[in-house]
């Protein structure tokens, strides 16, 4: 049995923020932003109104309509974000009471992939519903990074990428055996986990876990103790609680996993790079998606790009994408879709789809 999206919706929220927005609170530039990056302007979501969970909401009811179900008829969920609510519980948990289907006591499933979530959630669903367990499985890719961002000049590598926004996509079993998804590949490699990571707060009490050999301040000092590591007022003071970026180091291993791991969900499905009627990259940098497009010998209309206009929405961005495809009738009927994410971690992962 295969499995298909039957399914799938998209929310940004309204408020647009332009790289001149940015450059009035930071030193940077539109011209910068745009150079090395292709963004023009990302949203952010409205400040105590919405959150990561209600913007997956928004996307979630989009995705049930589209498949004809009802929220109630979700059995499992799996959500990815690296912006959470909450520290725990999960975002799975509160999406399930937002939609209002508590009563169904539905099983949810929180991943932590970061950039490439929804690539992993897309991949836990398939299996779920290949295996007969469950017939509709809500994935989600939702970030509201507006509320965790530096906004000052230290934090400005980072903080002009990022925007918000999620994504949703039902998966139900497919009644034909050639259509649905092909394909799934995963990766990981935690070598270089803190290259792009969000370290504190954290459990980790200080104890440098890089084996790498290089000298990784915390912010703790040793004399620290139980109870009061995970989080410091040194770590306020010195601004350890914002997510960083070796943006170049990133950059030269995405260019790498990207084909690669796309090449890998072809070989097993039998197919070739020329086969791919639509590619749904990542939104990390229009770079990295123009390098991996002339890679894969694609033209500019089988690659959707839209971090121009959303910024890197991480495990929201290959959702967003795919669903703005979609409504563009970009993606039609017996297409070979293909999605591909490469993020902190590092984790990678691709996902081939006969839509
Ligand atoms: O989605 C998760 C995966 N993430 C990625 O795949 C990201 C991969 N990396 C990238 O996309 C790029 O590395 C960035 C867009 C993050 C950065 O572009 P870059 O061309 O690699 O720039 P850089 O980090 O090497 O910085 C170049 C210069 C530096 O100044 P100096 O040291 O040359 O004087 C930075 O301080 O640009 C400076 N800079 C900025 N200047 C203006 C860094 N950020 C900014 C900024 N505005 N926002």
């Amino acid at each position: 049995m295969r499995s298909k999206i039957a399914g799938i919706g998209y929310y940004v929220p309204e408020k647009v923020v332009t790289n001149d927005d940015l450059s009035k609170v930071m030193d940077t530039t539109d011209e910068w932003i745009q150079e090395r990056t292709g963004i023009q302007q990302r949203r952010y979501g409205k400040k105590h109104q919405e959150t990561t969970t209600t913007m997956a909401a928004a996307a979630a009811r989009i995705a049930c309509e589209r498949a004809g179900i009802q929220p109630e008829d979700i059995d499992f969920i799996v959500f990815a974000t690296l912006s959470p609510d909450y520290y725990f519980p999960g975002c799975g948990v509160l999406l399930q009471r937002e939609l209002g289907i508590t009563q169904r006591e539905a099983g949810a499933l929180d991943i932590r992939n970061q950039c490439s979530g929804f690539v992993y959630a897309l991949s836990i669903a398939d299996q779920f519903v290949r295996t007969g367990t469950y017939k509709n499985v809500l994935v989600v890719g939702s970030e509201m990074h507006s509320m965790g961002l530096d906004f000052s000049t230290r934090g400005r590598n980072v903080t002009v990428i990022f925007g918000d926004g999620a994504g949703a996509a039902i998966v139900q079993p497919s009644d034909d055996p050639n259509r649905g998804i092909l394909a799934t590949k995963l990766h990981s490699d935690g070598t270089y986990a803190e290259k792009l990571a969000f370290i504190n707060p954290g459990a980790h009490g200080g104890y440098h876990f890089n084996k790498m050999g290089e000298a990784t301040d915390f912010g703790f000092p040793p004399e620290d103790t139980y109870g009061e590591i995970f989080i410091t007022p040194r770590m306020i003071e010195t601004g350890q609680y914002y997510p960083n970026m070796e943006g170049q180091f990133v950059f030269k291993l995405a260019v790498q996993k990207f084909p690669e791991v796309i090449h890998e969900a072809l070989k097993e499905a039998g197919l070739q790079a020329s086969d791919i009627n639509m590619l749904i990259p990542h939104q990390a940098n229009l770079r990295i998606s123009q390098f991996v497009q002339k890679i894969l010998g694609l033209r500019d209309d089988q690659v959707w790009n839209n971090i121009q206009r959303y910024g890197n929405t991480t495990a929201a961005s290959v959702p967003i994408a795919l669903c703005e495809a979609w409504e563009a009738g970009k993606i039609k009927e017996g297409d070979l879709v293909c999605l591909a994410a490469f993020g902190s971690g590092f984790t990678w992962g691709s996902a081939l789809i006969r839509w």
